[in-house]
């Protein structure tokens, strides 16, 4: 998401915490399908068509249709694309990387995730940005726990990628999550550890790094969504829904 007003924090309960695991779970199923069914030759646009089945059939609605004017269930960002590309005739070739994001309303609750693939063979650069995209998430979500301050969990994020000659991208953020796709609190991919609001049981995060290989500027294409680098380095996004318990954080988009 964009950067925004903040608002206060809505905490969940552990019931209504399952209720979003069940949303997130169709989200983490849908991703592993769109991950099999993409390959060199696919266009984007056919991705977008298997995931609007694969919600219909599992009674959930697309969440980022129709969210200010936005047209399709998935966002499909290829290569310098950072967030929010559209599925389109474009058709995947072998060497490209591909980042997928999903979100869903499920019983009045969000879910969110998302995922960076290659495309056939990639370039060992393109291998490396992803797994460090990924692992940036990985210790990211491991901050997520009660008595930590927000800003752990961007610094986690923003250190790990610079000390791997990545950059994190700051125009856009994570976000709260739960009623409302988007909730307060913003969630950074940079920031100072030890500062932002205390971590408290019953947060619910869309944690979701976006990684240039290149510098961390973004433009937005004519398009009006289409965010891209603006040195055209490659970039990648991993996304999930993490709920902050008494057992530490729990992944609500993980299969
Ligand atoms: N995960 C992204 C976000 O939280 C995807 C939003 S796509 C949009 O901002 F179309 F809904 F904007
Ligand atoms: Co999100």
């Amino acid at each position: 998401m964009l950067l925004k007003e903040s608002e206060t924090i809505v905490l969940k309960s552990p019931d209504e915490i399952e209720k979003m695991r069940k949303g997130n779970l169709i989200v983490a199923e849908v991703l592993a399908l769109i991950k099999e069914a993409t390959g060199p030759g696919i266009a984007t646009i056919e991705l977008e068509k298997l995931c609007e089945e694969e919600l219909k059939k599992r009674r959930v609605r697309p969440a980022f249709k129709g969210y200010r004017g936005y047209p399709y269930c998935l966002c499909t960002s290829v290569n310098e694309e950072v967030v929010h590309g559209m599925p389109s005739k474009r058709v995947l070739k072998e060497g490209d990387i591909l980042s997928v994001d999903v979100g869903i309303e499920c019983d009045g609750y969000y879910g969110d995730a998302a995922i960076t693939m290659p495309i056939g063979q990639i370039s060992d650069d393109a291998q490396k940005l992803i797994e460090v995209a990924e692992d940036s998430l990985r210790h990211a979500i491991e901050k997520a726990m009660i008595g930590n301050r927000l800003y752990d969990i961007s610094y986690a994020v923003q250190s790990y990628v610079e000390e791997n000659g990545f950059s994190a991208v700051r125009a856009f953020v994570g976000h709260g999550i739960g009623r409302k796709l988007h909730e307060a609190p913003q969630v950074p991919n940079f920031g100072t550890p030890g500062k932002g609001v205390r971590l408290k049981q019953g947060m619910v995060l869309a944690i979701e790094p976006m990684i240039n290989a290149g510098g961390s500027e973004v433009v937005i294409l004519d398009d009006g969504w289409t965010a891209v680098t603006k040195d055209g380095s490659l970039s990648a996004h991993f996304e999930h829904t993490v709920a902050i318990t008494e057992k530490g954080p729990y992944i609500l988009s993980k299969l």
